[in-house]
């Protein structure tokens, strides 16, 4: 909890490409849901601390009517786990990263942002090195993950 909202935060490697895009899409979706919820997003990696979201992910977001503005890449810090209920990793390898780091008796709040979508793939994959496609498949991910989020949050 930060004060007395319940508090997201989405994790991926370089936080330019997966997670920024989670947050902008999740941002939206709460605000339509009616919720007021602390969200935000974070790297396992640092290489891009302070960029912008990566333009190719900002493209295909913006087409469907997100917005990234105020987004800046920033590193998992340890306080997160304090700060944060949910702390959504897109793929195995955030999960393990995010563990090793994890203060003991707070692993509870890491989980595979998939396990809310109502979907057969169970990650989320990286983006980075491939086409245009790969982002689409990504927001499309990331929007089932959303939806089944927001159902979580309403039933808590
Ligand atoms: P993301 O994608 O984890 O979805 O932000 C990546 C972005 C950058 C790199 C790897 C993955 N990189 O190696 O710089």
């Amino acid at each position: 909890m930060q004060g007395n909202k319940i508090s997201v935060l989405f994790v991926c490697l370089g936080n330019i490409c997966r997670s920024p895009s989670a947050e902008a899409v999740f941002r939206k979706k709460a605000i339509e849901a009616g919720l007021d919820l602390n969200i935000d997003s974070a790297g396992t990696a640092g290489y891009h601390t302070g960029a912008s979201p990566d333009k190719r992910s900002q493209e295909v977001g913006i087409n469907r009517g997100y917005s990234f503005e105020g987004i800046k890449c920033r590193k998992v810090d340890v306080q997160d786990f304090q700060n944060f209920d949910y702390i959504l990793g897109m793929d195995n390898e955030n999960i393990s990263n995010l563990l090793a780091i994890c203060p003991e008796g707070l692993e509870d709040k890491v989980a595979l942002f998939l396990d809310y979508a109502d979907s057969e793939e169970n990650q989320v994959p990286d983006p980075y090195y491939g086409g245009k496609r790969g982002f689409e498949y990504v927001l499309d991910l990331i929007e089932l993950a959303s939806t089944g989020l927001i159902k979580h949050i309403k039933k808590q």
